[in-house]
């Protein structure tokens, strides 16, 4: 098993463009499905979760071919509906295939995604507003049986009591399969909704409101196929600012817009970062150790991201002062501590609540990646440490990250892939 060998303590400097992002796509290619004909997606990033996406719409019938980060998917012979087991645990937001597939073919049979590393992961939300909506749902040893009631599928108002990313997704694909009016009330507003929003859109799509708490789909009409270029991905950006925020250095990430990072750049900030924006990109500059800021407690957006908790907490740790942490949105996201503390990191964990004591500088040691943003805490914390550190379990980077070392090279860091 490969993995990465980092001498820390170098300084980060240069220009990175990011590439599109993860939790933006996923949706965007199921979304494919809803219309015959050919989508052109452009800026889709080369990760092995969308390579796993790429693989199940081949799987139902399309033809999904990638020419450099543009994808091409042809969804005229879709003809089939069911997603085998395997594929469903390779990647648990295969769920999001759910509502397209009822919208276009009126069935889908699928398996319960099943728990991962940040613990439980239920679906109830998701079956419960498709049920609203007219779909029949049997639930049988893990398997999900889905197909359009006797009454057919029709609009209907449906209130989450989480503002769910998934659960609002999954419902906005349903919703264009449904005649009438269907309104999420209580939705996620994270920025990868107002790109599904705006794909949708582009597909001939009646619908508006994301980004907002309350989204209406007027649905029914066929809609067509459209191209699209996705949204650079914010939490990858905000992982390579916190590398630069640990080393030490200057860097501009180009391809991201900053409001879609304004709550990890204000702890940065507060953290003693420089940082400045343009439309487009953000240049983050640190010189000195890190200071202790205020709590950070993970939140729906437009609160602190819950995917950018790890990437922070692994920048703090070698600074100085002390910062809490609340981890609100999963029950198991802690699951780096553990290695941070192979570092010399001073955390301590209550509940949902870590205390991040500041140690001045981490020292370099063996460490396993134990989920995709705890991978990357460990690559961060490894490229602010004294010394060297070895980082294995690539396989989960490889899900959200394109090029990592590649990119941290290019920026200045001594960081190579080993078998
Ligand atoms: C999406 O996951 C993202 N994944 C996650 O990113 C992200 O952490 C999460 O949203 C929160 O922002 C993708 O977009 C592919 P949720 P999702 O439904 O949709 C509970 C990463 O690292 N819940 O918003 O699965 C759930 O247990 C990944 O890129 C229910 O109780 O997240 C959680 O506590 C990790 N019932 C909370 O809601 C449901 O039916 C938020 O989950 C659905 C969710």
């Amino acid at each position: 098993m490969s993995y990465y060998e980092i001498q820390g303590g170098r300084p980060l400097c240069g220009a990175l463009a990011i590439h599109g992002c993860k939790n933006s796509v996923l949706p965007i290619l199921a979304a494919c499905l809803l219309a015959p004909g050919q989508s052109v997606i452009h800026n889709c990033p080369d990760l092995s979760d969308v390579s796993a996406t790429l693989d199940i719409l081949r799987l139902l019938g399309c033809r999904a071919d990638r020419e450099g980060n543009t994808v091409v998917i042809d969804a005229s012979a879709l003809g089939r509906s069911d997603i085998p087991e395997r594929l469903m645990r390779e990647m648990r937001s295969s769920v999001i295939f759910l509502g397209a597939l009822l919208a276009r073919l009126g069935t889908a049979e699928l398996f319960y995604p099943g728990g991962c590393e940040l613990g439980p992961r239920p679906i109830d939300l998701h079956l419960s507003a498709l049920r609203t909506l007219g779909a029949e749902i049997l639930e049988e040893q893990g398997a999900l049986c889905c197909r359009r009631g006797r009454e057919g599928l029709s609009g209907r108002e449906i209130c989450l009591s989480i503002p769910s990313v998934g659960a609002t997704e999954n419902i906005m694909l349903a919703a264009c399969g449904c005649p009438g009016v269907t309104t999420i009330v209580g939705a996620a507003q994270e920025p990868e909704i107002v790109d599904l929003q705006n794909f949708l859109r582009a597909m001939g799509a009646e619908i508006d409101g994301a980004g907002t708490p309350a989204i209406a789909v007027r649905g029914g009409a066929p809609l067509h196929p459209a191209e699209h270029r996705v949204m650079g991905d914010r939490i990858a950006a905000a992982t390579y600012l916190c590398g630069v925020a640990a080393a030490g250095g200057e860097a501009e990430l180009t391809g991201v817009a900053p409001d879609t990072l304004t709550a990890v750049l204000a702890c940065l900030e507060e953290a003693g970062c420089t940082v400045h924006t343009g439309r487009d990109r953000v240049t983050l500059a640190n010189a000195g150790p890190l200071r202790g800021i205020r709590p950070v407690r993970t939140a729906p957006y437009p609160g602190f991201p819950t995917d950018a908790q790890a990437v922070l907490m692994a920048a703090l740790a070698g600074g100085e002062g002390a910062t809490l942490f609340v981890e609100n949105i999963f029950d198991s996201r802690y699951r780096h501590v553990d290695e941070l503390r192979r570092m010399g990191a001073d955390i301590q964990i209550a509940g949902r609540a870590a205390m991040v004591s500041g140690v001045g500088m981490l020292h370099g040691a063996g460490l396993r990646s134990p989920d995709l943003r705890g991978g990357a805490a460990l690559v961060v914390a490894a490229l602010g440490a004294e010394g060297a550190s070895q980082v294995s379990e690539l396989r989960h980077i490889r899900r959200g990250y394109q090029d990592l070392d590649k990119n941290l090279r290019a920026l200045g860091a001594d960081i190579r892939e080993l078998p």
